[in-house]
């Protein structure tokens, strides 16, 4: 009898033993499913990050964003620039995904042709969370989140304030075109957006449009073309700040004034694109955001605490003409 009582006390505890491995070994699996592939679980999160470039003021002031943001919120960042390549932002993300970051996050410099990659992050137990611009990718679980602003209805307020503009027009407003860098989501969203806004006025017509990759020297090179090869240009439509500001040397260079030989309208709201509307060269901006750190490292810690986050997280912005320009320039940040 006594035999038997020693026996089932002894059975008894390798069973609790048994059970506490399991939990415990459960709870390992569950960190790695949602806590990310970090190797070490010291409560730090390691974000690596893949920025475009440096291409624009939009650029630079979301990279300062980020990297005050990830400090303050105790994040550490590994950041890389890919200098506008879709290249060096694949083989930044599969170092992360080597050194075993905790989270990946990135702004695509075009939207096409991340399946695999983003595939080896999830292989990995890595979530990604994208930022500023989003993919094409069919697979949506291959992301936790998209955070950035809705580039369709930037393109649709610009093209739409043009309308109003132009209401009374009796004949032809010739218009060129500043596209963003072929492939990327702002550049195809934006030309879509003005695009099917402008429809609503027959007479309003684009005659030309090229990409200037979002760069001052790209929008002054290309503006310099359309002067030479349009004789009537009425309107420059262009995906942002930089490119209107390198188009305003070409125009005034052609003899013609900013802003009242030529419709001025751009996107971002940059503390120059601002200046340059204040000043009555541009005559409209939509804004776009670059300030998006702090949510970006709140979604973040998020992400890593396996809390489910929203699909997508869209940017509160605005629109800005010249009077309401001068109002916020004193207090515009970037
Ligand atoms: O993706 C955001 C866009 O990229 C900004 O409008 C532009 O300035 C930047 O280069």
């Amino acid at each position: 009898m006594g035999k038997m009582r020693t026996q089932s006390v002894r059975w008894r505890a390798a069973a609790v033993l048994a059970s506490v491995l399991l939990v415990g070994g459960v709870a390992a699996c569950g960190n790695s499913d949602t806590g990310g592939g970090g190797s070490k679980d010291d409560g730090k999160i390691t974000m690596g990050f893949s920025q475009v470039g440096a291409e624009s003021g939009w650029r630079t002031a979301n990279t300062t964003s980020i990297k005050e943001s990830a400090t303050a919120a105790g994040i550490e960042l590994k950041f890389d620039d890919a200098q506008q390549k879709q290249e060096n932002q694949i083989k930044a993300i599969r170092n992360y995904i080597q050194q075993k970051v905790d989270v990946i996050a990135f702004s695509p410099v075009v939207e096409s042709g991340w399946d695999t990659v983003l595939k080896e992050a999830k292989d990995a137990g890595i979530p990604v969370i994208l930022t500023d611009r989003s993919v094409d990718s069919a697979d949506k679980s291959l992301y936790k989140t998209f955070l950035g602003s809705d580039f369709v209805k930037e393109g649709r307020l610009a093209g739409e304030w043009l309308v109003e503009q132009k209401k009374t027009a009796s004949g032809p407003v010739n218009i060129v075109e500043l596209q963003g860098n072929t492939g990327a989501a702002p550049a195809n969203d934006r030309k879509k957006g003005f695009g099917e806004a402008i429809a609503a006025n027959p007479n309003l017509k684009i005659i030309a449009s090229q990409p200037g990759d979002f760069t001052r020297a790209g929008g002054k090179q290309v503006m310099e073309q359309f002067l030479k090869a349009n004789k009537q240009i009425d309107v420059l439509f262009a995906h942002n700040d930089d490119m209107g500001l390198g188009a305003l040397e070409a125009i005034t260079a052609a003899g013609k004034v900013p802003g009242k030989d030529i419709t001025i309208i751009t996107v971002d709201a940059v503390k120059d694109g601002m200046q340059a509307l204040a000043d009555g060269k541009f005559n409209f901006i939509a804004e776009c955001s670059p300030l998006l750190g702090p949510q970006l490292m709140d979604l973040a810690k998020k992400v890593k605490a396996g809390e489910t986050v929203p699909a997508r997280i869209e940017t509160e912005e605005t629109t800005f003409t010249t009077e309401q320009a001068k109002e916020a320039l004193p207090n515009r940040k970037y």
